[in-house]
């Protein structure tokens, strides 16, 4: 059943190459969802917790690559305090049964907006209710903790952005499969001990590793119960920086691309204040290896390569950590796999 895998999670870790492929497939052969992000210079994002995470992924790289301005939701809030809204909206939710996000897709079709679901349950509730679908074909995704669903939940962002600018991601996209491949065996054994070992953590990235933050951050609460927080890392020294000490670990995400050198910066500021650094960067940095505690390199890519192999790294970092605390990893105590009340 598990394939020799102790864990669900575990398992739906390393089928993230595979699933990678099959979304970027799925993309290409959803016409009817692509035709109606086309030629849109607004484009709002409903979803909750990791899909929400992917959401400003999206933000990020529509913004970035094709100039479409994006606001992204937390379905919980949009119901009740709807923005000012023309257009489409997506909805992104891996059961396609997360009843704030199918109340928000709801409100948004009673203002008159057209819905497109991005989802990875054929039949689930909004693919019935919303005008076009892109499947996200992650398969069945049993641990509580969301990994291959919000995998796929990228590849269709990076989909969606190659067929918004006629193919121009396309050939790096069809890479990514062979790089995630590579991060699932890269050692971390030195940053899980530090990891297991402290009450709090902050996560800090800038573009598109800001919500990669988010996500591992997220995961490692989800599944340790460690207290961690994720920052764009601008905004630590926005009160944050109060917390900071031996204690309380920083994981920075610093990919070569515009904030670079400020994130540096941003290291330097933070060994200042006596906290130790798990930096994740790419192979060969040396600068940044010699400023961290502990330096994990991953092999050379551009920034939305990069985003999916850091998002990978990041959850295998929570789930080796809540694996060397003995905790119930594929069903964390006061969760549920799908929330079906608002
Ligand atoms: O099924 P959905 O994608 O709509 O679920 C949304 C969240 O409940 C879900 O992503 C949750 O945050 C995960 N358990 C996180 O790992």
């Amino acid at each position: 059943r598990l394939g020799g895998f102790p864990h669900y999670m575990q398992k739906e870790i390393f089928e993230q190459p595979q699933v990678f492929y099959n979304t970027l497939q799925a993309v290409r052969e959803s016409p009817d969802a692509l035709d109606l992000l086309r030629g849109r210079d607004r484009l709002t994002i409903v979803a909750c917790g990791s899909s929400y995470h992917a959401g400003l992924l999206y933000k990020y790289l529509l913004e970035m690559y094709c100039g479409v301005a994006v606001l992204v939701e937390q379905g919980s809030e949009f119901k009740y305090y709807p923005p000012p809204l023309s257009g489409t909206v997506i909805g992104i939710s891996q059961s396609g049964e997360t009843a704030d996000t199918l109340a928000a897709l709801k409100m948004a079709q009673s203002r008159g907006c057209k819905t497109v679901a991005v989802t990875n349950v054929v039949g689930s509730t909004i693919t019935r209710m919303t005008d076009a679908t892109i499947h996200l074909r992650a398969g069945p995704e049993m641990s509580v903790a969301a990994t291959k669903s919000f995998i796929a939940q990228l590849a269709a962002g990076l989909g969606i952005t190659d067929a918004l600018t006629d193919g121009s991601h396309a050939e790096e996209n069809t890479r990514i499969n062979v790089r995630i491949e590579e991060i699932l065996t890269i050692p971390i054994t030195e940053a899980v001990g530090l990891c297991s070992s402290a009450s709090s953590l902050f996560y800090i990235g800038r573009g598109l590793f800001y919500p990669a933050a988010l996500e591992g951050a997220l995961k490692m609460k989800e599944i340790s119960y460690i207290h961690a927080e994720g920052y764009a890392a601008g905004e630590l020294k926005h009160g944050p920086f109060a917390l900071l000490s031996g204690e309380t670990p920083v994981i920075a995400i610093a990919i070569p691309g515009a904030a670079y050198p400020v994130m540096l910066s941003n290291i330097k500021e933070i060994k200042a204040r006596g906290a130790p650094v798990i930096a994740i960067g790419l192979a060969g940095d040396i600068e940044l290896a010699e400023l961290a505690d502990i330096f994990i390199e991953l092999p050379k890519a551009p920034e939305s390569t990069a985003v999916a192999t850091v998002s990978v790294l990041l959850q295998r970092l929570a789930y080796e950590t809540a694996d060397s605390l003995g905790r119930d990893i594929d069903k964390p105590r006061n969760l549920a796999k799908s929330v079906t009340v608002e």
